[in-house]
């Protein structure tokens, strides 16, 4: 199997550390490196939690710290969800593991433009880093295989009601990606919201009985507790672990080619990701925007991921 070689971009963050998970011994990812950013918590905890994760799975990859705020508007963290850490609920032995000296855009241009054109970026936190990398050396673009992110959505958002999260906290950031002109997969929130981890889910991964499926318990029991108080959910929406199961299986996702516009304009929308899903305007597709999702094949992969830790 060839194996797709991704930079994963992310703010830890529980869904993040998942995806971190699926694709640190995934047999279908060449995970080059992880570059970090302040997003669900400020970029020194988003750092650590990365390292954290990494180290204790001995996910032998090398984490980058980025940007520690939005291109333009003001910083925004999601410490009700993710708690003061960004990671409340696991508990790590004492951290040994540093990031690289390297700033992650640094790392981002640099790794791009030795590539063949053949690496997917994934970002599953604010776009800034990615942002940041294209206005600095504006020859990386071409570069970017695809631009796999998680982040928006065509129905309402969780932030305001137009917006969600990772666009909203930087919407300067994921307007220039999305204007890029490179291949674009928006995992947004009407698919992510499907995959609820119930705790049948919970128990599932629990019987796994490994590392993995035990970091995988303690972050789903403070996650899934959050969500519930905040939005009522069941279940966990595990958001950021869609954009790397779509790398292992493309066929667990559904998606639509759609015009994609980041509003960075408006007050009240501002950071919505403006969908055309019936095509009214007649614009170009931007973005393949994910529509659906194979519920059972997601807990299948999230499954095996965990699986390849034995
Ligand atoms: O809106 C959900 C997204 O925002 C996820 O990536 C979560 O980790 C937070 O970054
Ligand atoms: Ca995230």
């Amino acid at each position: 199997m060839e194996k797709t070689k991704i930079i994963l971009d992310c703010d830890p963050g529980h869904d993040d550390a998942v995806a971190v998970m699926l694709a640190g011994k995934s047999p279908a990812i060449d995970l080059l490196g992880i570059t970090v950013v302040a997003g669900n918590q400020t970029l020194e905890k988003t750092v650590r939690n990365a390292l954290n994760v990494t180290a204790w799975l001995d996910i032998d990859v090398p984490v980058y710290a980025g940007c520690g705020q939005p291109m333009i508007r003001e910083k925004m963290v999601a410490g009700d969800i993710h708690g003061e850490s960004g990671l409340d609920g696991p508990v790590f032995p004492p951290l040994e593991k540093k990031a690289e000296p390297m700033h992650a855009v640094e790392f981002i241009i640099r790794t791009l433009m030795a590539s063949d054109g053949d690496i997917t970026m994934v970002t599953t936190g604010p776009m800034t880093n990615l942002a940041m990398a294209m206005r600095m050396e504006p020859r990386i673009v071409e570069k970017i295989r695809r631009i796999v992110l998680m982040g928006g959505s065509y129905t309402n958002g969780n932030v305001t009601p137009a917006a969600e999260f990772n666009i909203i906290a930087d919407a300067d950031a994921a307007y220039v990606c999305f204007t890029s002109g490179r291949p674009v997969t928006m995992v947004g929130l009407d698919v992510t919201r499907k995959v609820l981890c119930y705790p049948e889910i919970v128990e599932r991964m629990a019987k796994v009985g490994n590392k993995a499926s035990q970091l995988f318990v303690d972050l789903m029991a403070h996650f899934c507790k959050t969500q519930k108080e905040i939005f009522g959910w069941a279940g966990g929406p595990l958001h950021d672990p869609v954009t790397v199961a779509c790398l292992i299986d493309p066929a667990v996702l559904t998606t639509k080619p759609m015009n994609a516009q980041v509003d960075i304009r408006s007050t009240s929308s501002y950071g919505r990701t403006n969908c055309d899903y019936f095509g009214y305007m007649g614009l170009p597709a931007t973005a393949d925007v994910a529509v659906d999702i194979d519920v059972e094949k997601f807990w299948d992969i999230v499954e095996q991921g965990l699986r390849n830790y034995d």
